[in-house]
């Protein structure tokens, strides 16, 4: 099976790069897009891609929640994949386990998968403690059904480090030990470069690419590593 390559747009482009962004790309059947929200509905009526929210609420019902985006909406819009807790909401927006745990459980009862993000800062791996860590985040984090869980080190996102294979590996081994169903993706500065050598690594299933998927060209070359 083809890797997943999931672009986190993250609050980047304007409604009309996105949509030329859209229009220019080749279609592969293992991209996932993850564009800001309001562009969402548009592309996926428009475009054949597969579309991911990069957020959920934590509230699942229609009501007075002004400015929420449920996991209902996003389906009704044919969004079938949702990024939950990802490191910068976690601390941007002090979103806890639990919090994470309800948004990807909201995910899972509208029949979108969630992709949850787990990741230790470069202190915790350096006291030794990141498996402590990264497994108390996982179970609290992880709801009742099929998940992705994608392993972004806070310490590789956006810096240009990237962990050993080894290290990739024993989280990787760590995940599917405490949820041997779960698909497992990894994050943080992948580009075309180093993709074909994270891909390698036995068990993974994709990639999670932020600042490189904004490059189209730089997405092309990953698809196709
Ligand atoms: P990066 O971001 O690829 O720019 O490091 C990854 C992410 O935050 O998901």
């Amino acid at each position: 099976m083809k890797p997943l390559i999931i672009a986190n747009w993250k609050m980047n482009l304007t409604f009309l790069e996105a949509r030329f962004f859209a229009e220019r790309m080749p279609h592969y059947p293992n991209l996932i897009i993850a564009p800001p929200t309001p562009y969402l509905g548009y592309l996926a009526h428009n475009h054949q891609f597969t579309f991911c929210a990069q957020d959920v609420s934590i509230y699942n019902d229609f009501g007075s929640y002004t400015g929420e985006n449920s996991a209902k909406f996003f389906k009704s819009c044919m969004v079938n994949y949702a990024i939950v807790g990802h490191t910068e909401r976690r601390k941007m927006c002090g979103e806890t386990n639990i919090i994470v745990q309800t948004k990807a459980q909201n995910c899972i009862d509208n029949d979108i998968t969630p992709i949850i993000c787990i990741g230790e800062t470069l202190d915790t791996r350096q006291d030794n403690k990141y498996i402590e860590f990264l497994t108390k985040q996982l179970k609290q984090s992880l709801p009742d059904g099929e998940v992705i869980i994608a392993y972004e080190p806070i310490w590789s996102i956006g810096t240009g480090i990237v962990p050993s294979i080894f290290q990739i590996r024993e989280i990787i081994d760590l995940i599917r030990s405490l949820d041997s169903k779960a698909r497992v993706v990894y994050g943080g500065s992948v580009n075309s470069k180093n993709c074909r050598n994270i891909l390698n690594i036995q068990d993974i299933s994709g990639l999670l690419v932020g600042s490189a998927s904004l490059n189209q060209d730089e997405l092309v070359k990953i698809l196709n590593c």
